[in-house]
């Protein structure tokens, strides 16, 4: 748990309510927290998911890992604790977003099972969809498609995911996505039909 630093701050109440945002959208806010591998393709599904959406006219947002590494959490590298700590802000930021009823797409390893359960109890039940995007170590490794997996094994990256620093997957995810076998599209609409399901898409 992030110590609480400040004191003498007071919370304040927002006027307009999250049940009011979510009329005026048309429907609710919800994290679409996709975990996996490097490689194993939550990127590319979370924005063929958010594309989907936004073309229906859904509120949405992506949150990417490297992009948000360049920016936001530019101070915190790849260990324990800074992936401990990159995973808790966009834990915080995505709650922000999920309160202002925006679907909200993330896509970070994550590999700490403690991390994502702690960005879980950060949200309201039901508005953390944890997806697991379960491509096996072989297939992210033979993709590459950063080259990284090459340097990691070259011994150019130290604690690199899956190859000399743990991935724990998830035990119990709202979905798992077989990215071994599947294609983008077919696995987007698997987590379409289940935001259908849940009755995120309607108020
Ligand atoms: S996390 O572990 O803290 O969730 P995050 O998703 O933000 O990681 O960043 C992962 C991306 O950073 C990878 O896709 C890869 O491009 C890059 N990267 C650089 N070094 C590492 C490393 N040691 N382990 C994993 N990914 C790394």
């Amino acid at each position: 748990m992030a110590e609480q630093k400040a004191t003498n701050v007071t919370w304040h109440d927002h006027h307009v309510s999250r049940e009011q945002r979510q009329k005026l959208n048309g429907h609710k806010g919800a994290v679409l927290w996709f975990t996996g591998l490097s490689g194993c393709g939550k990127s590319t599904v979370a924005n063929a998911v958010d594309q989907m959406l936004h073309e229906r006219g859904v509120h949405t947002f992506v949150l990417d890992g490297d992009n948000i590494r360049m920016g936001l959490n530019k101070n915190l590298g790849f260990s324990p604790e800074d992936r401990t700590e990159n995973i808790r802000r966009i834990g915080e930021v995505s709650k922000l977003f999920s309160d202002a009823a925006t679907i909200v797409s993330t896509a970070f390893i994550s590999p700490y099972k403690g991390d994502r359960d702690m960005v879980r109890a950060l949200l309201p039940k039901g508005e953390f969809i944890e997806i697991y995007v379960n491509a096996s170590l072989e297939t992210c490794e033979a993709r590459d498609p950063k080259g990284l997996y090459k340097k990691a094994r070259a011994g150019q990256i130290k604690g690199f995911t899956g190859i000399d620093a743990p991935y724990e997957a998830p035990e119990a995810p709202e979905l798992v996505l077989d990215s071994d076998s599947k294609g983008i599209e077919e696995l987007a609409k698997e987590v379409i039909a289940y935001l259908e399901k849940a009755g995120i898409l309607a108020i």
